[in-house]
């Protein structure tokens, strides 16, 4: 194989983030644009060819509907075109677990997809920035990336998107995957998986939408009435996320009132507040009584786009949707 050339799609965070200082504690997301970024890494003397485009100059704060229209567009063109390798967006580190989960959910998989971000700004003393953007080429460019969905590239590993979960405000190895760890370990030069690519040819689970329905996350806490619960009911969601109490629990009146949303067609996904493990059915709570879908390995976060997804592509089938969260 030749260099391989790679897309690079731009959406901001950390990884464009300007100091204004090398010492500095504060920065802006976004700053720099994704033509310096590209120059900076072929100053490294990375053997691809690399061509960006911006999407957008955001903190990840500031990611939604508008920015993920475009990026999911652009993303399709680069799949088609014969003379792409691999495409890498870069983006900020708060939300990327729920543009990787879109994204995954919605692209076939084929050639490699990779986010990648930074937990320093570019201009910081120990950047994680152009080390994580040169990780990602190695990746983006690697024949043996093909088949393995959406991933995450941070830290020196290589995390599925289904997997990754940010778990740390501030260290550069802010992101662990769960249930799985890293998909394979990566610097600019080497790159080892762990294993073979398990979704060669598969093909998207799920149409990209023409808008996202309004599903809210509740989060649970002790002392918490059913009050809550009837607040965001008055925005008019179309399903809600429990982020609840260790396996997905929550108050007993919590959990009437949102036995009571799903008697009215709105469907109730249980996650937990709790940064690892799964939240299966009917261990404390008795999902079947009520109509719960228990979110098993996705956290609040992933569990939101994956219901949104769903109900935007006329899922409403209960049991279809344990199916969905049950798959990984
Ligand atoms: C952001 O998500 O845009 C800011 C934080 C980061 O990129 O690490």
């Amino acid at each position: 194989m030749g260099t391989p050339h790679i897309r690079i799609l731009a959406t901001g965070g950390t990884i464009a983030g300007s100091a204004g200082s090398a010492i500095g504690h504060g920065y802006r997301a976004g700053q720099v644009a994704i033509a310096d970024m590209v120059a900076g890494a072929q100053a490294l003397g990375i053997a691809a060819q690399l061509d960006g485009i911006d999407i957008a100059q955001v903190g990840s704060q500031d990611i939604g509907w508008p920015q993920w229209q475009p990026l999911h567009r652009h993303i399709v063109e680069a799949l088609a075109d014969e003379d792409i390798d691999g495409i890498i967006v870069t983006h900020g580190t708060d939300t990327a677990e729920e543009t990787a989960m879109l994204l995954d959910i919605t692209l076939p998989a084929g050639k490699p997809v990779v986010l990648v971000g930074a937990m320093r700004p570019a201009d910081a003393v120990g950047s994680d920035g152009l080390r994580n953007f040169a990780n990602a080429v190695r990746v983006a460019g690697d024949p043996a990336a093909h088949g393995r969905g959406v991933m995450l590239v941070m830290g020196d590993t290589v995390l599925a998107a289904s997997d990754a979960r940010k778990w740390a405000t501030a260290n550069i190895d802010a992101f662990r995957g769960y249930p799985r760890g890293p998909l394979g370990v990566v610097t600019p030069a080497t790159l080892d998986w762990f294993g073979p690519a398990d979704r060669t040819g598969n093909p998207a689970r799920f149409a990209f939408p023409d808008r996202l329905p309004r599903v809210e996350i509740l989060y649970a806490h002790a002392g918490m009435d059913e009050a809550t619960v009837g607040a965001l009911l008055r925005l008019d969601p179309a399903g809600m996320v429990l982020a609840g109490l260790g396996q997905g629990n929550a108050p007993r009146a919590v959990l009437s009132a949102l036995a009571e949303v799903v008697a009215s067609g709105r469907p109730v996904v249980r996650a937990s507040r709790v940064d690892e493990g799964s939240v299966d059915r009917n261990v404390e709570v008795d999902d079947d009584a009520a109509g719960f879908i228990a979110s098993r390995a996705y956290n609040p976060q992933k569990s939101r786009i994956l219901l949104q997804v769903m109900l935007a592509n006329g899922i409403t089938d209960p049991a279809r949707m344990q199916a969905e969260f049950d798959r990984r």
